[in-house]
């Protein structure tokens, strides 16, 4: 069993879908596995007026399977109920009231998390709060989680950042992307830096291009409302997307340790290479998707989903050719796409290696290292194999790798993991300023750019975006190498 860690968590959003989907399951998780224990209790903390009572039933419905009722019952007796509006002033001292009660209780030497899984248009208020209310504890670890997004660009997220840090110290603040909390995305690291072999190879002499897609099959779902604000760019690319740019760019750090790794991703940023708006308006395509029949089944357009606009402007689609000065990988292009309505669910990555000058067997097809990130986990490596029989013809193999799917179904769940590092207080899985920072000055030159231009182009659901995504490699005489269909290439 792992050590237990004491804490009073207290969370802001404690009725949300958020907080019942994935906080309270992930909990589960750490109790099931020691980590939470005794000394632990949570504080829920919402505007609707529930009773402790009804809050733990709420708790056990949102963690107990077919086997683990008492388990869950046990787990839900941690949980308080406080109802207040967080804006309210009042709200902040009877928390501090019962927080204070609580600590004595569950004995957990005045060990905190706050826990922001509410509207982004709260972390502020709540944080000045924090301070005005002196909520922080003067013994023990004082943690702030907070959720994605972190702005809408990079102004945003500095203010933010700036009311955030008027409370909180760098040190003190867990800034979410739970891509960081996937198996195969720390998985990365290992790839890279475990294998002489793969180290070798990771440069421009030997790789031809790098491309990243996280597609999704799902519309806007319920979510209009954010996602007309938001848009693929702002949702997927500045965050998850940047992120994974930054595991398959950066050096190698000098240790695994957070400040390490938050040094060798701060230069991995810091080396993109920047673009003009008129750069950015070449290199990176958006698309918003329209009806169109998928398993029999009309799916409406994204302009005819509930709450979106007639005539919305929000990208559904992006696809971009980033590229970094670093030296190692200067001028390979990162081909980067992720959009919804795509034709099936995944993020993966793929390595195209530099095809060999003619020799011995002709002219050789590129090597590719494929890592699956979700919901598959696991790297296939096409390498060039003879072909069976009496012939010297070579054809691609695939060596794979999968996680075992129960064995990976029963590793912790990213939000588990992250919970983790934050209670035991190892950054290493979480934004640092500095990445927000220079993600977001990424990004806006590419909003200035398409604010510039009143074209929107457009893709049938189902298929893998607009035509202009594929066009964008083929200028490089490349091409998408994960393609589950052909069709896509239909105006
Ligand atoms: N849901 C997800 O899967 C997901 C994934 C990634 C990131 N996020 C982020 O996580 C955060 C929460 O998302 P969510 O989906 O859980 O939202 P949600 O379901 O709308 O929950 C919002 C919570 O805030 C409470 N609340 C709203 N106004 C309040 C006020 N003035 N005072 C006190 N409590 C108030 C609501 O309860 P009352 O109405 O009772 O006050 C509810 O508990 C957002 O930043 C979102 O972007 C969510």
């Amino acid at each position: 069993m792992a050590e237990e860690t004491a804490a009073v968590i207290i969370l802001f959003g404690g009725s949300g879908d958020l907080a019942q989907r994935k906080l309270y399951p992930a909990m589960f998780g750490l109790y099931k596995r020691g980590i939470l224990a005794q000394h632990f209790a949570v504080i829920g903390t919402a505007r609707r007026p529930w009773t402790d009572a009804h809050y733990r039933d709420i708790v056990v419905s949102a963690v107990a399977g077919d086997n683990d009722h008492d388990q869950a019952v046990a787990f839900a007796a941690h949980f308080y109920y406080q109802s207040h509006d967080v804006t309210d002033a009042a709200h902040y001292i009877t928390l501090k009231e019962l927080a204070a009660k609580l600590d004595a209780k569950y004995e957990t030497a005045g060990n905190r998390l706050y826990y922001m899984a509410m509207a982004p248009t709260f972390f502020a208020t709540i944080a000045s709060h924090l301070k005005s209310e002196a909520l922080l504890t003067d013994g023990g670890f004082n943690r702030l989680v907070i959720e994605k997004p972190f702005g809408h660009d990079y102004a945003s997220a500095k203010a933010l950042n700036d009311s955030i840090t008027a409370t909180f110290a760098e040190s003190q603040i867990f800034r979410i992307d739970h891509y960081l909390g996937k198996e195969m995305a720390q998985a990365i690291m290992g790839l890279r830096f475990g294998n002489p072999i793969i180290k070798a190879l990771w440069n421009k002499d030997f790789i031809q291009d790098i491309q990243i897609t996280l597609a999704e099959a799902v519309g806007v779902e319920e979510r209009a409302g954010y996602y007309e604000t938001a848009g693929a760019l702002r949702d997927m690319v500045q965050n998850h997307v940047m992120q994974l740019v930054a595991y398959l760019t950066m050096a190698e750090p000098t240790a695994l340790s957070a400040a390490a790794v938050h040094e060798v991703k701060a230069e991995a940023f810091a080396n993109l290479h920047r673009y003009t708006t008129a750069e950015a308006a070449a290199n990176f395509v958006r698309g918003q998707y329209t009806s169109a029949q998928i398993a029999g089944a009309t799916v409406p357009g994204y302009r005819q989903e509930d709450g979106v606009a007639a005539a919305s402007m929000t990208d559904t689609f992006v696809a971009g050719r980033i590229t970094t000065d670093a030296p190692a990988l200067a001028g390979v292009p990162i081909y980067v796409r992720t959009g919804k309505r795509l034709t099936r669910k995944s993020t993966q990555v793929t390595v195209t290696f530099k095809p060999g000058t003619p020799g011995l067997f002709g002219t050789q097809p590129a090597a590719h290292l494929t890592i699956y990130i979700e919901p598959t986990q696991g790297i296939t490596l096409q390498l060039n194999g003879k072909k069976l029989g009496q012939t010297n013809d070579l054809t691609p193999e695939n060596l794979d790798f999968r996680h075992d799917k129960k064995a990976a179904q029963a590793a912790p769940e990213a939000y588990e993991r992250l919970i983790e590092d934050a209670l035991v207080g190892d950054q290493t899985n979480f934004n640092h300023w500095t990445e927000l920072a220079a993600t977001w000055r990424y990004i806006d030159v590419i909003l200035a750019a398409w604010a510039k231009d009143d074209a929107m182009p457009t893709y049938p659901a189902g298929t893998m975006g607009p035509k202009q995504a594929f066009e964008l490699l083929q200028q490089d005489g490349h091409d998408w190498f994960w393609q589950p269909t052909r069709i896509q290439m239909a105006d």
